[in-house]
């Protein structure tokens, strides 16, 4: 989109923004923006709506669709500018603390509530790093949500005659050409920057192991980024491409995992909010749909953490200090933590519930994430999702994206010149 086009969208976006309807015995207002909008997504944050209208608060919902949000982090920087922000937004990673330092989030709001409430206990040391500006929580982590697997329909592979899902690239491959041969999309694939970007650290991480891709898209590092191993990762990249679907050119993600679902595709490599779209769909993960690591990662975690950041209000607003305490409090307890995660493909955040997981009737695919997560975060292999705001600023990121984009769409692209162009990108972004 060029920027003429992009204003546009946000302008008729901000007014299309719901009025509040504050009911005469509301406690108080609060409004979230959050991008949260296929089926799966909306039946998950509907839990969280629903449990603060159940203690006397009023939700006024900022949803503005787009995977990946990046549509509603332009939205969000324009009510920011013109000094409207929301009482809280969907803010990842580094992201938070860049948003901390303009000033415009509340480092008070959430004091009372994380000591009550015990955050510190509750929360891995990495993750409330995250969430907290010089030593305040100015956001509060939502779920964790693993980038890096692979979905698969195994009613599909069976006619393919596909007897194992694939653990190496060149197994996928194999899938890949059966799928093809047999009539099915092989990998379905909205071609949107952010999946194509979701592709490409998953194929580094097979590629370069998790250490490799630490040092590429978590350290920048220089040698890393133009050396051998991601010269090799572009030319499985491209690999990979010739298995997307041809329909799939800036195609939503979710209408990608309906095709799966739908039998009309094998594969989908997408993170397990994926899940949420099979989950709405009534299908059982390890009979009706598997998930696995995507091939060649399965001893690392590539992580993405939903965090809702608190903003400062005017006082003429319409959130209020004590609805955006009470978001914050419904999104740490246990039950919410519970339900959202079951609806949304997601595992909790909280330490004490990803060591008893079964306990609480997750299924297999959060099971494994769980138990991957713990055992992944004492060897490295669990990092930051570079697709998914994780790891680096919005800016570096976007010099990622554009980069990947464009090399999948040119045919004549050369995977070397591609490693050069990563680096120049992403130096000038930094
Ligand atoms: C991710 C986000 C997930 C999910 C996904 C698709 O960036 O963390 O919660 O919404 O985008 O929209």
């Amino acid at each position: 989109m060029n920027s003429i086009s992009r204003l546009a969208a946000v302008i008729s976006l901000a007014s299309l923004f719901p009025l509040s309807v504050q009911a005469a015995d509301s406690k108080g207002t609060v409004e979230v923006v959050h991008w949260w909008t296929s089926g799966g997504e909306k039946a998950a944050v509907d839990v969280l709506k629903a449990q603060v209208e159940k203690d006397g608060f009023t939700w006024k919902d900022g949803a503005v669709a787009g995977g990946g949000g990046s549509t509603a982090m332009t939205v969000l920087k324009s009510r920011a500018v013109s000094g409207n922000p929301p009482g809280a937004a969907q803010i990842k990673g580094p992201d938070i603390q860049e948003w901390a330092s303009t000033g415009l989030l509340n480092t008070d709001v959430l004091k009372q509530v994380s000591k009550d409430e015990k955050w510190d206990i509750l929360l891995d040391k990495k993750v409330s790093d995250t969430v907290k500006y010089k030593g305040d929580y100015v956001a509060v982590p939502v779920n964790i949500h693993r980038v890096n697997w692979l979905w698969i329909n195994p009613e599909v592979f069976k006619k393919a005659g596909i007897t194992k899902n694939p653990t190496t690239l060149e197994e996928f491959y194999a899938a890949g050409d059966k799928l093809k041969a047999a009539g099915f999309i092989p990998l379905a694939h909205g071609g949107q920057p952010w999946q194509d970007s979701t592709v490409f650290e998953a194929v580094v991480l097979s590629v370069m192991g998790a250490d490799g891709y630490k040092k590429a898209l978590v350290d920048l590092d220089e040698k890393t980024l133009t050396g051998p191993q991601m010269v090799k990762s572009l030319t499985e990249l491209k690999k990979v491409a010739t298995y997307m679907d041809a329909d799939g050119k800036g195609q939503d993600w979710n209408l990608e995992a309906a095709k799966v679902i739908n039998g009309k595709a094998g594969m989908q490599i997408m993170g397990d909010w994926a899940k949420s779209e099979w989950t709405a769909a009534n299908k059982v993960a390890g009979k009706d749909y598997e998930c696995v690591a995507f091939p060649g990662t399965d001893k690392a975690f590539t992580y993405n953490i939903d965090s809702l950041a608190m903003f400062k209000q005017t006082k003429d607003a319409d959130t209020t200090a004590a609805a955006q305490q009470d978001l914050a409090k419904v999104t740490l307890s246990e039950n919410f933590q519970k339900v959202f995660s079951i609806n949304k493909g997601s595992i909790p955040v909280r330490i004490d519930m990803l060591n008893k997981m079964d306990s609480y009737g997750f299924d297999s695919c959060a099971q494994t994430a769980a138990k991957d997560f713990l055992a992944d975060a004492k060897t490295g292999g669990l990092q930051p999702s570079m697709a998914h705001n994780m790891a680096t600023s919005l800016a570096v990121q976007g010099a990622f994206f554009d980069v990947v984009t464009n090399y999948i769409n040119d045919p004549k692209a050369d995977p070397e010149k591609t490693a050069k162009q990563l680096w120049a990108s992403v130096k000038a972004a930094k």
